[in-house]
């Protein structure tokens, strides 16, 4: 097969072609390659990388057209201790973000940088975050080293072609990115499979809209329209303009009659984003339809008449994979059977992927995702499991058989509804609903939740995680409070907001709510109440439903146990209370009042 040169630049704008220029010279690449984000490209560099032992090609019959990889076992996640907010001053990064001067640190990253493409092709990866005809989309172009990279980047976001013509446009701002595995080539040398550096800075620069990556090539950390663009810098995009960037998936509820309410729903990572997203009405629900429009991010932005309207800004998932089976989520298996790549996960005799959870029975014998032998017995006795608690898949959302007919609607869909939710053993109820904006503001800003394998450190510890966006947020979190509470003057209807809870336990330990697809009982309740057509008991809370106000049909749970679900206990509450203070005083000088009074009422109400 031929091969096109793609060493000369596919673009017109000067300013891109003079950066691509200083960051060759800086990090001394041995080849540039302007990406073009053809299926020849991609097949060409998923071949390269099969030959460098970097992926592995799965059976082709049962995985068409998916991939394998097995990364350090030092670069799983991502590292929120190496992420940094580089704003021109401390406090405007505020205390949830580590920090550094600016000037410092662009010394230490040309430090790091210099030379660290040496041997390396260095990608020209042009994206957009959100369709490319969106007016709320934005463009980035990602220099990196990692072929591994571009081939994931190629599944969540739109790049190539026709975001260089969007450039050449030259009407929008592009966000400059720039990554590096940091681990050069010397001449003579062989390359590892999976390179990385155990230095590793993810860097912000919120004023000038930059992101450096160093060091690693995992996720979030590395394919940077995600978390660092989507959210990072988008948050100061969003605040700066008016709208807003959030930790959201985005659903469509269909009722039988044809009624589509749009919700976006914000929990923090690997707490079921994905699952809620696809989630599969039980037959109860006949007629009813979830739509999926994303799983991660969400850009709001009011329209002209103040309606709130959401846009995915990504075009895949990036899917946490143990847990993800046909029970627990058929729609994601669907999207996930073909054309993916699967990352340190455990790879199968067969030439298939496994992890935990996927079946009940785990194969006989795989490799895990260490690339050592794994056995059930191996795993009792060890208590290794065979794919990473962090291993992910990443998979085209438009595979998703339950993709939304409008996932790719440029003035994207209305938002009628927010929902919070953490990972919470106790206090917190299956479901409320906030009084009003400024309530639900509340409801979000002081969300707890229990820590997991998504970010490297403990897991299973309570931590504030405001709207889920606490590793996101790329400002000061009191200022991103007050961006929300000002949003309201922009809206004409204010979306509803809730607070839900799947993961509430009994004294024994058990979960008491069966979760999945049993959620769209919930799902139900929040759209009758965003309808003005479901009651509701005043707690000191918020709004919480009634046993009756719920559809139980094909579900056996008794009264009590809802009870249970839903109890608030004020005892419970006070504790919680304090710890929202807590938080309150780490973001005491940017704090809005409104944050203040709400906190006074619920105590009152308590
Ligand atoms: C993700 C995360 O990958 O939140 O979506 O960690
Ligand atoms: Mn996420």
């Amino acid at each position: 097969m031929s091969q096109v040169d793609r060493s000369k630049p596919l673009t017109r704008n000067t300013h891109l072609i003079h950066w691509v220029e200083k960051i060759a010279a800086l990090t001394e690449p041995s080849a540039i390659h302007w990406v073009d984000g053809s299926q020849d490209e991609y097949d060409r560099l998923c071949r390269e990388m099969v030959a460098a032992g970097t992926l592995t090609r799965l059976d082709e019959t049962r995985w068409p057209g998916c991939f394998y990889a097995r990364s350090d076992p030092g670069d799983v996640a991502r590292v929120e201790d190496r992420t940094f907010i580089c704003s021109l001053s401390r406090d405007a990064a505020g205390p949830m973000n580590n920090w550094e001067d600016p000037f410092v640190m662009r010394r230490r990253l040309k430090t790091l940088f210099r030379g660290a493409m040496r041997g390396r092709t260095m990608y020209v990866l042009p994206f957009s975050m959100g369709p490319i005809d969106s007016p709320m989309s934005h463009l980035g172009v990602e220099l990196t080293d990692s072929p591994y990279v571009v081939v994931n980047m190629r599944i969540m976001a739109r790049i190539g072609l026709p975001v260089f013509a969007e450039i050449d446009r030259d009407e929008k701002r592009v966000v400059p990115c720039v990554h590096s595995v940091g681990r050069p080539i010397a001449a003579g040398d062989r390359d590892v499979p999976w390179p990385c550096n155990p230095e590793k800075y993810i860097v912000h620069f919120p004023e000038t809209r930059e992101i450096w990556s160093y060091g690693s090539g995992y996720g979030g950390n590395a394919l940077l329209g995600k978390k660092c663009f989507g959210l990072r810098i988008a948050s100061n995009l969003a605040r700066d303009n008016g709208w807003m960037a959030e930790h959201m998936l985005i659903l469509g509820v269909e009722r039988p009659d044809g009624e589509k309410t749009y919700i976006t729903a914000a929990f923090p990572s690997a707490c079921g984003k994905t699952n809620f997203a696809m989630l599969v009405p039980p037959p109860a629900f006949k007629g009813w339809k979830v739509w999926t429009v994303g799983d991660d991010i969400a850009w709001l932005r009011p329209d002209a008449v103040g309606q709130l309207r959401a846009i995915n800004p990504e075009a895949g998932f990036f899917g946490v994979a143990p847990g993800t089976s046909a029970a627990t989520n058929p729609n994601a298996m669907a999207t996930l059977a073909s054309n993916t790549i699967f990352t340190n996960v455990a790879l199968t005799p067969d030439g298939g992927v496994w992890w935990e959870g996927m079946t009940d029975e785990p194969p006989a014998e795989c490799l895990d995702w260490r690339g050592q032998r794994w056995t059930p017995e191996i795993g009792r006795t060890t208590g290794a499991t065979a794919a990473h608690p962090n291993s992910r898949f990443t998979a085209p959302a438009a595979q998703c058989p339950t993709i939304d007919p409008a996932w790719e609607d440029p003035d994207g869909v209305p938002v009628s509804a927010i929902v919070f939710g953490g990972r919470r053993a106790s206090t917190l109820p299956l479901v409320y609903q906030a009084f009003n904006w400024s309530a639900g503001v509340y409801t979000g800003a002081t969300m707890g939740s229990e820590t997991t394998a998504a970010a490297t450190g403990a897991v299973g510890r309570v931590r504030r995680d405001p709207m889920a966006m606490r590793p996101f947020c790329g400002y000061h979190m009191g200022d991103y409070f007050r961006h929300w509470i000002a949003m309201q003057r922009a809206l004409s209807v204010t979306p509803r907001v809730f607070h839900v809870n799947w993961f509430r336990k009994d004294e024994s330990g058990a979960f008491l709510w069966p979760g999945f697809g049993e959620n769209m009982r919930v799902l139900e309740w929040i759209v009758d109440r965003v309808h003005g057509r479901a009651q509701a008991r005043e707690t000191p809370i918020g709004w919480t439903p009634y046993y009756e106000d719920l559809e139980w049909r094909g579900l056996d749970f008794p009264r009590e146990r809802f009870e249970a679900l839903q109890a608030v206990d004020r005892e419970a509450w006070r504790r919680e209370v304090l710890d929202h203070e807590a938080l309150f005083i780490d973001l005491h000088n940017r704090l809005p009042k409104e944050m203040v009074y709400e906190r006074e009422l619920l105590i009152c109400r308590l």
